[in-house]
């Protein structure tokens, strides 16, 4: 069994886009920018947050964190936004999910300029990506795709599974795949036989948010999963796919943590590069 080893992959793409920062650099004698906007003071959050500023320090973008408490109106927020959106130096802007309820989510990702939507999530964007146009492709399923890509550069004609079908994650993943003429089945909560919809994948991605959902007998051999799930638990962070199980059986697995994790914060400094570098054309 091949295990997917996302730490190294997202520090070799990092090693990567630092290059391509220094090259930026001298080319447009400016970096690229990334602001991150945090609100309210959610554990989970601000780790994220904390560790996407990391990165993209150490990649050599400018970056910065602008937080809000939880009681913090949506007109700022929104008038925050547009005064980003026209600010030169700001190349891509995320605005940290979940948001607190008062504030109005589809609202906030309308108002955020398609070309700095670092995290695909604006309609444009999403629409661009169902057409096969060019945009930005949410940070997870790129950084999902990269890793299934890495095992297996033709994926012509695979059966793939997506369990979950956030926007964040399962249509974004389901789009891509698709695009690799993969025959993609989007499942969720309510799918009726999961797991025989599973023994048909050459390719799931599980990103359901239910710990060690993914069993063993659901696994047909030589299929690649890629666990997208982040639980906690007694014994600490567990993903949807029960590991110990699926390990025995797949061709390929993500680890959690160490699979897709880092790669989600890397593709977020690769897609402020692009944003960076369309703004320049
Ligand atoms: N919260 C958890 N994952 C994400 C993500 O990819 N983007 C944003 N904006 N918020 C998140």
């Amino acid at each position: 069994m091949i295990l997917i080893d996302g730490k190294k992959a997202a520090s070799e793409l990092r090693e990567k886009l630092k290059q391509e920062v220094v090259e930026l650099k001298s080319k447009y004698n400016k970096v690229p920018g990334l602001t991150v906007i945090l609100i309210g003071d959610m554990t989970p959050s601000q780790i994220y947050v904390r560790n996407k500023e990391k990165s993209a320090n150490e990649v050599g973008l400018k970056s910065e964190v602008i937080k809000y408490p939880d009681s913090i109106d949506e007109k700022t927020v929104l008038n925050k936004i547009s005064e980003l959106n026209n600010d030169e130096t700001v190349s891509g802007i995320l605005v940290q999910l979940p948001l607190p309820k008062h504030i109005d989510k589809q609202k906030i990702i309308e108002t955020i300029d398609p070309s700095k939507d670092v995290d695909g999530l604006h309609p444009m964007n999403v629409g661009n990506l169902s057409s096969g146009y060019q945009g930005s492709i949410p940070c997870t399923p790129l950084g999902c795709y990269l890793l299934i890509k890495k095992i297996e550069s033709n994926l012509v004609g695979k059966k793939a599974v997506m369990i979950g079908r956030s926007n964040l994650n399962g249509k974004a993943m389901a789009q891509l795949l698709l695009q690799e003429d993969c025959t993609v089945t989007i499942t969720h909560s309510k799918t009726k036989n999961l797991r025989e919809e599973c023994l048909q994948a050459d390719v799931i991605v599980a990103a359901v948010g239910i710990k060690e959902l993914v069993k063993g007998d659901w696994i047909k051999k030589d299929a690649i999963v890629i666990d997208v799930g982040i639980n906690k638990t007694d014994k600490g962070i567990v993903g949807d796919v029960d590991f110990d199980e699926v390990s025995k059986v797949a061709r390929a697995l993500t680890p959690v943590p160490g699979g897709v994790g880092p790669m989600t914060i890397a593709c977020l400094l690769k897609n402020t590069i692009e944003c960076f570098k369309r703004s320049q054309l």
